[in-house]
């Protein structure tokens, strides 16, 4: 079983829509939906944005559905010069901005108990991302993602947010999830398509962009959803 999990209706509609032999259930008014996708066995969840609603969507994914992985899939903000919209970014791992509790002497980013700020991504799930876009021609780059409860519109905090990180591109949901599948010990990755800068520059076009964005992010997990299972 292969869970796949993203924010936003735009972001999981044609997967809904390209799904055979489905079934619905709604759970903490979220819509798990399990079926067929390219040959696989797949749960495929609308958590709606930030980090609450994507932890609880994983950890009810992986209590009632037990997926071997979990994909995320979705749009960012890119904080890189290497990434524009349209452009790709493939997280090798994944971590938390807002999680701040260096007031106590942590180090910035850490989530206390497991101790750690960053969440790392299946490697062999990052190499089948790379493979898949690549055979596409798409450009994309592997990284750190950071997620926030916080759509990123502002430069200083852009900045702010790669340079303390090192990361590439900015989103509310995969942080969560790669938490809650690190202490379920549940492999999980993250593939997000560019929408914006995340500096306000680009809003008029964001809701172009984005649904633009979203339906490529879906391309490349539907050929990832297709393959897993059958590396060699
Ligand atoms: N998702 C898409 N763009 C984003 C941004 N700039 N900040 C947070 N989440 C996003």
């Amino acid at each position: 079983m292969i869970g796949i999990i993203a924010a936003m209706p735009k972001e999981t509609d044609s997967l809904y829509e390209a799904m055979t032999e489905k079934t619905r259930e709604t759970i903490a008014r979220m819509d798990f939906v399990r079926g067929k996708l390219d040959g696989k066995d797949a749960v495929v969840c609308t958590c709606g944005p930030g980090k609450v609603f994507a932890a609880a969507a994983t950890q009810i994914m992986i209590d009632r559905f037990a997926p071997s992985c979990i994909l995320n899939t979705g749009i960012a903000g890119t904080l890189s010069p290497e990434l524009h919209i349209g452009d790709i970014a493939i997280a090798d791992r994944v971590m938390q901005h807002d999680m701040d509790t260096s007031a106590l002497g942590d180090e910035i980013g850490m989530v206390s108990r497991v101790n750690r700020v960053y969440f790392d991504c299946d490697e062999t799930l990052v190499r089948l991302a790379e493979k898949t876009v690549a055979e596409e021609g798409w450009h994309a780059v592997r990284g750190t993602v950071a997620s926030g409860d916080q759509f990123v519109s502002d430069r200083k905090r852009k900045e702010w947010i790669a340079g303390t990180f090192g990361a590439i591109a900015c989103e509310m949901e995969s942080g969560a999830i790669g938490q809650i599948g690190f202490v379920n010990g549940v492999k999980f990755l993250a593939l997000r398509v560019i929408s914006d800068e995340a500096d306000g520059s680009a809003t008029d076009n964001y809701a172009a962009f984005a649904v633009a964005a979203a339906e490529k992010s879906v391309s490349v997990v539907r050929r990832m959803t297709a393959m897993i299972g059958e590396e060699k």
